[in-house]
């Protein structure tokens, strides 16, 4: 076997066996295979694909790089839920405690936000004291007491993925369907859930820009999923424009918190109760209607609340914020944006909206750079609305940057606008 023989086989479509595979994933992993002949090999994916049995027997060989966690000490079953990655999306921090009130345990390991897109561990390390970073024992022993946990991901989940993912990213490798389903399964088939609820987002904001492309990687991960013996269900939904009013850190902790305590409706609140019942009927909870049921009473009694205060409290965050959200960190600076005439909204472009909230601090520029918990963009409008001139657009907050320039043109460039001023009708 040797490494020039399996990038002709992939140049020439020519499908590998598992154990080429294996030998291709330790050898990069282990430092044998250079990044020049790994990135020759990741652009032949990109360009033909791999086969649904290759696509299977490279999930397994990166899971198997690292170590595959055994979640026998967390009573009842287990359930993961996992984002593709959007903006504005905290649906992990809503939907996870809604699942542990009805009665599944859910052990979450999540990441950090990737260019445009937020990351739940940046959203949680915005709760002061919180810690993400927690050993095993720790981890499971939270997810016993309350129901739900998250911590970022260890090194020793699939390293193999690591060094992947981020030769992809200086490659321009990283848009292709096997490569994405492979670097997502093997992190949800190293931490081992019963069941696995995947959350592929669709549009402007997401990775996958069309439907057609997201529900191929959808049935992709199913098909992995139960391959790889994991009740696995993925779901495809909305990411053409921002979910929920708020993006950045705190902000969104904040937003999570108040669909918890019943005070927002509408769609984050709605895509948060679909992942939900997915999840309890995918656990045997019952019929989706009923599961439907289950998840909204767990919001409207206070139950998935409780759960969320008893998680944070048991990481070391400061429980208040879930009954006071003024206790998040507040922003130094902030800047309004008002409608320049009367106008309705026809669309947000999310990655640009997720791009502007960079700016302000949201994400990180380069992968060392300092994330401002408090930065972000609060919307006073949904798509759809129409807002009168001189009336609050949206307003931008930072305590890192206070010249908002920058930041407000492409946050307002982001939204297209239908012209309702008299003139612009005749
Ligand atoms: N998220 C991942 O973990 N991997 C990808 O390749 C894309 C999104």
């Amino acid at each position: 076997m040797n490494i020039i023989d399996i990038i002709n086989k992939t140049k020439r479509a020519v499908p590998l066996e598992e154990e080429e595979i294996a030998y291709l994933v330790n050898g990069y992993t282990k430092g044998d295979i250079p990044d020049y002949q790994m990135s020759s090999w990741l652009m032949a994916v990109c360009l033909n694909g791999l086969t649904d049995h290759e696509t299977v027997a490279l999930t397994k060989a990166m899971r198997d790089s690292g170590d595959v966690l055994d979640l026998s000490c967390i009573d009842g079953i287990t359930a993961d839920k996992h984002s593709t990655g959007g903006v504005g999306d905290k649906t992990s921090l809503i939907v996870g405690p809604i699942a542990a009130a009805c009665g599944v345990r859910v052990p979450k390991m999540s990441g950090r936000g990737l260019g445009h897109t937020g990351g739940t561990i940046d959203k949680l390390e915005a709760i002061k004291g919180y810690r993400t970073d927690l050993q095993f024992e720790e981890f499971a022993g939270i997810v016993n007491k309350a129901g739900f946990a998250i911590i970022s991901q260890t090194g020793s989940i699939c390293p193999a993925d690591k060094k992947i993912y981020a030769l992809r990213n200086a490659s321009g490798t990283v848009d292709s369907i096997p490569l994405i389903c492979a670097s997502i399964m093997s992190k949800k088939l190293a931490l081992n859930a019963d069941i696995i609820l995947l959350d592929v987002k669709c549009g402007s904001g997401a990775f996958m820009k069309t439907n057609l492309e997201a529900r191929k990687l959808a049935d992709l991960m199913e098909r992995v999923g139960d391959a790889a013996g994991k009740k696995t269900r993925a779901i495809v939904t909305d990411m053409d424009s921002p979910l929920g009013s708020c993006v950045g850190n705190a902000l969104e902790v904040k937003e999570a918190i108040e669909v918890l305590q019943g005070k927002i409706k509408g769609r984050l609140y709605n895509v948060c109760i679909e992942l939900a019942a997915n999840l309890l009927e995918l656990s045997g909870k019952g019929t989706y209607g009923e599961c439907k049921s289950m998840a909204e009473i767990a919001v409207s009694s206070g139950r998935a609340l409780d759960v969320l205060r008893e998680t944070i409290r048991l990481q070391g965050g400061d429980p208040a914020i879930c009954d006071d959200v003024s206790l998040l960190p507040q922003a130094r600076f902030k800047h309004e944006i008002r409608a320049s005439r009367d106008v309705e909204i026809v669309a947000v472009n999310a990655e640009e909206m997720g791009m502007a909230s960079l700016l302000l601090g949201a994400g990180r520029l380069d992968k060392d750079s300092e994330i401002d918990p408090t930065a972000g963009i609060v919307f006073d409008f949904e798509v759809g609305d129409k807002i009168s001139m001189d009336a609050p657009l949206m307003t931008l907050y930072s305590t890192i940057c206070s010249d908002f320039s920058e930041a407000a043109v492409r946050a307002y460039n982001a939204i297209t606008f239908r012209d309702l001023t008299a003139s612009a009708l005749t």
